[in-house]
């Protein structure tokens, strides 16, 4: 008999997790029960929210590990499926991910084996909750509900069905996206509840507690109806993309076989105007830092990343406009806080132009990235993201209201001007803007970055010389 092997061969154990969705109870007891070397077939797996919950008070006490037990192995990517594919509503789940575990031990290599049925069942489980997920992102719609007491504000109420136990895990996103909202998630699985500043969960709800239908929905419908692109419409892909089971939630879906039925006759409609301009205008610096993080217009505002709001005194005669925020911006929630920001901040310093003074700000409020394994790789956001969030940059300069703008790079000038315009030919002269202000454009300085040899001390110097001829004429402004 193995050192280990201290359980008697025929003993059996019922295991109950207290949650549904709970990977880390799971984990727990899996290491130990490896480590007594109890095999698969001794284990009865159950979780709460089953029929697991029937034997709950037959819970086994677990056998403890000798001292001298060996670690118990597990790649990452056999942790990074299993965590994903423990929130799946199968009720064998957790016995699928013991199995593999156990057989982990004795083959290290076996996740990569795409034909192994276990491996493939992990493989399907996770996907499938990864789906799920990503529908709750694109598919919850808040729905306000009236309070009596104001200053409790308002309140934001969504209804959404889930096919797994998903919500908890998602709880992260939308705290980030509603930061400023109070709002509820309620479900059939289990509700959400966010204050502002602290997460609560709840029991079960019925969509009978959830309310229906409020002012709100005209704006989706309108958006909705702005962005449906007739041209590139495939009913058998939308249907895949937004089953009908969530329309009833959506009041954009209601729009849907109108839209159809007339997709060939419509023109492609311009995508920000027709929505945004059925709202009002934030009046206040802080409005549209609340705004912003509750925008999904485009698809960055989709990903999962927090809006970053600009930064500087609300009456500043300067603003400075960057691209978007980086990782590291979105990250600190403050603009030009990375490695470009810490140029710029150089060369202002250089140029006698005190950052403090200024009020930096984004053409585009999130961060744009595709995941490459832990990194998030920057990506240029398209013109017609830059035309979506102009909103809000518009409402900065209504609020600011600079007497003068340095754009750092083309999407910043896009962002100020609605159009395309090359740096090399528009730098270095104002540019006179409706509102009396004027646009100075040069390099973004992550371009400066990226440079090297004597193309990096020649636009070195031009954005040098950039900076210093907006200090003279700030200077000039303020005389
Ligand atoms: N680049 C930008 O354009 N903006 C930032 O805030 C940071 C880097």
């Amino acid at each position: 008999m193995s050192a280990l092997r201290h359980i008697e061969l025929d003993t059996c154990y019922l295991v109950h997790l207290p949650e549904p969705d709970d990977f880390d109870a799971w984990r727990e007891r899996a290491r130990v029960l490896i480590q007594c070397d109890v095999p698969p077939d001794r284990i009865v797996w159950t979780a709460a929210g089953g029929a697991g919950d029937l034997f709950a008070r037959g819970d086994s006490r677990l056998p403890a590990p000798a001292p001298n037990a060996p670690p118990v192995r597990a790649s990452r990517r056999f942790v990074e499926l299993a965590r994903q594919a423990a929130l799946h509503t199968d009720p064998e789940r957790f016995a699928l991910l013991y199995r593999l575990l156990w057989r982990l031990q004795a083959d290290p290599r076996i996740m990569e084996d795409k034909a192994d049925l276990d491996v493939r069942r992990i493989e399907e489980r996770s996907k499938a909750v990864r789906r799920d997920s990503h529908k709750m992102h694109a598919f919850v719609r808040f729905r306000r509900v009236e309070s009596d007491e104001e200053e409790n504000g308002e309140h934001y109420v969504a209804w959404f069905e889930p096919e797994h136990h998903i919500l908890r895990a998602n709880a992260g996103f939308f705290v980030r996206r509603f930061a400023y909202m109070k709002w509820s998630i309620l479900t059939p699985r289990g509700s959400l509840h966010w204050d502002g500043e602290t997460l609560e969960e709840g029991p079960p709800a019925q969509r009978g507690d959830a309310p229906t239908g409020d002012p709100m929905e005209d704006l989706w419908r309108t958006y909705y109806a702005s962005i449906f692109n007739p041209a590139r419409l495939k009913v058998g892909a939308m249907l895949k993309e937004m089953p009908r089971k969530y329309w009833k939630n959506m009041p954009e879906a209601a729009l849907i076989p109108e839209l159809i039925a007339g997709a060939q006759k419509r023109e492609l409609q311009m995508v920000a105007e027709g929505a945004l301009e059925t709202e009002d205008r934030p009046g206040t610096l802080k409005a549209v830092d609340k705004a912003i993080h509750q925008c999904r217009r485009c698809p960055i505002g989709c990903l999962d990343n927090r809006a970053v709001m600009g930064e500087g005194p609300k009456d500043a005669a300067l603003m400075i406009v960057g691209e978007q925020p980086g990782d590291q911006e979105d990250l600190a929630g403050r603009p030009f806080v990375g490695p470009a920001g810490q140029l710029l901040d150089r060369y202002l310093e250089k140029a006698g132009v005190d950052r403090k003074d200024a009020y930096l700000t984004n053409a585009v409020k999130h961060f744009k990235f595709v995941q490459r394994g832990k990194r998030r790789l920057h990506q240029s956001p398209t013109a017609k993201e830059i035309d979506i969030c102009r909103w809000w940059l518009e409402s900065e300069r209504e609020i600011v209201q600079p007497k003068l703008i340095l754009a750092t790079g083309a999407s910043a000038a896009r962002g100020i001007l609605g159009k395309t315009v090359s740096i090399s030919k528009t730098r270095g002269e104002p540019i006179p803007l409706e509102d009396n202000s004027e646009l100075w454009v040069t390099a973004h300085p992550s371009y400066l970055l990226r440079l090297d040899g004597e193309a990096k001390e020649k636009q070195t110097r031009l954005f040098e010389a950039d900076l210093a001829a907006v200090k003279e004429r700030l200077a000039e402004l303020a005389g």
